[in-house]
């Protein structure tokens, strides 16, 4: 299975960043760990790399250039986002070129609004997010956090692309989106991203999950995963090569209809 995002065939699991290099501030001990799980995930195949500037105050994304180096940059779909007070002209210009910096890239495949910000127009922002794509800086433009009526003003304000994505929460606990932002999202042509997909891998709570998981010899964070697989691109954290390898395990699951439909009734 590969799914399409910004115009591009991409694995159907990208590999989040979250934590690693800090989380509100930049932690370098733990750097060779996570460069090795980085450059781990893309050997077995996974392409999409999902960071941001505020990750670690911008070193998440040192490392995910670290972790790339010597990769031919085509093979790789990197998604950044900028911060919510960086939404203005001048300040997202600036962003973009400092992640691009950090990166060491010419481009991002993927630049998304981190999370909306009512006092920034929306106007404003996507105007400057398509300035860069102009200037070939990013090669598609998104949102996170949006709900539908923040993504449809940003669809409006759009002039010369598509919203490529929408980033969210979404996992087999959180299950809200299906009702409202997913549907919408897929009537326009807009790739869901789901973040925090496994649940930070604390899925004991969910009996359903380990009852499917038996009959696939899975694991329930297996199982999670590949339920939101079905109607987004998730894109799980890890920093162990062992559990890299587990969730693309269970990203191949073939997931049967009737199973995927038992999960779903149990928590309509
Ligand atoms: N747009 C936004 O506002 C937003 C918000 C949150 C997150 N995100 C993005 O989404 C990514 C994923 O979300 P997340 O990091 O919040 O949560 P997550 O992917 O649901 O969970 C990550 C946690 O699960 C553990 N884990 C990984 N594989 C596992 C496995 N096979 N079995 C058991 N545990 C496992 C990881 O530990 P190990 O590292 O030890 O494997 C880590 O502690 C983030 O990294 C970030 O890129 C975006």
């Amino acid at each position: 299975m590969t799914k399409r995002l910004g115009g591009r065939s991409v694995s159907d699991i990208g590999l989040g960043t979250w934590g690693m290099g800090g989380w509100q501030t930049a932690d370098k001990t733990n750097d060779s760990t996570c460069v090795d799980a980085i450059r781990y995930a893309v050997s077995r195949g996974i392409n999409v790399i999902d960071t941001a500037e505020m990750y670690g105050a911008g070193h998440t994304e040192e490392i995910v250039a670290k972790a790339i180096e010597g990769v031919p940059r085509e093979d790789v779909f990197i998604i950044s986002k900028v911060w919510k007070t960086n939404l203005h002209l001048d300040s997202l210009i600036k962003s973009a070129r400092a992640s691009l910096r950090r990166l060491k890239t010419p481009y991002l495949d993927l630049y998304l609004i981190h999370w909306p910000n009512p006092s920034v127009p929306v106007s404003e922002t996507i105007g400057a997010m398509e300035e860069l794509l102009k200037q070939g800086l990013v090669r598609s433009i998104g949102v996170s956090n949006f709900d539908v009526e923040q993504l449809s003003d940003a669809m409006s304000a759009s002039k010369y692309t598509d919203i490529a994505a929408n980033q969210i929460l979404y996992n087999y606990g959180t299950r809200g989106p299906e009702k409202d932002i997913i549907p919408f999202c897929e009537k326009n042509g807009v790739e869901v991203i789901s973040y925090t997909p496994i649940l930070k891998g604390k899925v004991s709570g969910f009996s359903e999950l380990n009852k499917v998981a038996e009959k696939y010899n899975a694991t329930a964070v297996q199982v999670a995963l590949r339920y939101t697989m079905e109607r987004s691109l998730p894109i799980p954290k890890s920093s162990s090569k062992s559990h890299i390898d587990m969730l693309i395990e269970g990203s191949r699951m073939e997931l049967r209809k009737d199973d995927y439909e038992f999960l779903k009734s149990c928590l309509d």
